[in-house]
């Protein structure tokens, strides 16, 4: 373990609230974002500690809203609501992070929670919201703990760093989905204050143009993927390009640290680009192997692509780890973009679906 977390771990189990819960009933509410990531996580070690650094986009339209209600009680006792709907599967995720993690919240154990969630995404569009709902859980737990230890002092003082490291607990991803615009998690020697175990805020460190950065989502598909990211982080300990991929990434964090601080937007697209093509890439050559593109994918990426030579406009695309595409452009192009898309890529989408998003502001407190 790194020291710094060590040191933080510490503190955390210092002040973590191991009193007697107060008679007292409360609810807390927050939003959190999804993100993109632009250098991927693909491949993990130990407990959720990622192979290669990464770096995402906050996002800002597809996030999750968590109200978690709480009263004292004897026991532990916890019900999950997605949507209105109790669900189990989902609700046993965050009751085995809140058991794995009972020494840091010791006073889970004489509460009752009942969550609700939502996404503001369309329902099956396709996206993931691992990252978006667990982050959102982690800032309504860290505020009810706030809660216990003093008075409610709002989002400036929960600890983001704290709920950037319990949310990659919960899910790799979500440790980028706190901090606003931009978000880089793990150590790298190119970027001072990075960890494996947590993530750090890029926002000072990044040109204005990608501040306002543009994400549209295109959906190719609205199922569900075949294959979770826990199996694909998996398959990544014989895929035998791994260790290519792992000092590749290293080398593309370096090099977009630097396009992200000079605004230089052809190495961002060459490294946004290869580094979704890589992503897929190291599906193919796993064993088993899998395939998460699908043709549409590909219609979209050819169009993309052709439109920029056409135009000279710097519109790139990344994928996540389905088959729906990402395309990224400065809020400059936004008007263009729109008509590009309705002319040209909506037809290879299900029902003409897309949504419109950009760099966004992170969490932000409900209640
Ligand atoms: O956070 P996980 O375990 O769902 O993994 C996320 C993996 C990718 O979305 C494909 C890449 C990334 O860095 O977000």
């Amino acid at each position: 373990m790194e020291l710094n977390a060590m040191v933080m771990e510490n503190k955390w189990l210092n002040e973590a609230f191991k009193g007697e819960v107060p008679d007292f009933h409360d609810r807390v509410g927050w939003q959190c974002p999804s993100n993109i990531a632009l250098v991927k996580y693909w491949g993990k070690k130990g407990k959720q500690i990622p192979q290669n650094p990464s770096i995402s986009f906050t996002l800002s339209e597809c996030c999750t809203e968590t109200f978690v209600a709480f009263e004292k009680a004897d026991r532990f006792g916890f019900s999950f609501f997605f949507e209105g709907k109790e669900n189990p599967v989902f609700g046993a995720k965050i009751e085995k992070f809140l058991m794995d993690n009972q020494t840091f919240f010791p006073f889970i154990n004489q509460l009752s929670l009942k969550i609700e969630s939502r996404n503001s995404f369309p329902h099956s569009s396709g996206i993931a919201s691992s990252a978006s709902s667990m982050s959102a859980f982690v800032m309504c737990l860290l505020e009810i703990e706030s809660l216990l230890i003093g008075p409610s002092t709002g989002s400036v003082t929960l600890d983001l760093c704290k709920a950037s490291y319990f949310s990659r607990l919960a899910s790799g991803s979500a440790a980028r989905s706190v901090f606003p615009k931009m978000a880089l998690w793990g150590a790298t020697p190119y970027y001072k204050s990075s960890s494996d175990e947590y993530a750090v805020s890029l926002a000072d460190d990044i040109h204005p143009i990608f501040k306002t950065y543009h994400d549209s989502i295109l959906i190719v598909s609205s199922e569900t993927k075949s294959v979770s990211s826990r199996a694909g982080h998996a398959l990544m300990e014989g895929n035998p390009y791994a260790p290519a991929r792992y000092s590749q990434a290293n080398e593309n964090i370096k090099n977009l640290l630097s396009a992200l601080k000079a605004g230089d937007l052809d190495t961002f697209i060459n490294i946004t680009e290869s580094e979704a093509l890589q992503l897929h890439a190291l599906m193919m050559c796993s064993n088993p192997s899998f395939i998460l593109m699908k043709p549409n994918t590909l219609n979209i990426i050819n169009e993309i692509r052709g439109f920029r030579v056409e135009t000279k406009i710097p519109i790139c695309f990344t994928l996540d780890a389905g088959p729906n595409v990402h395309l990224l452009y400065p809020v400059s192009e936004a008007e263009k973009m729109e008509q590009f898309i309705n002319d040209n890529l909506a037809a290879y989408c299900v029902d003409n679906k897309w949504i419109a998003d950009n760099d966004g502001d992170g969490p932000k407190k409900l209640l």
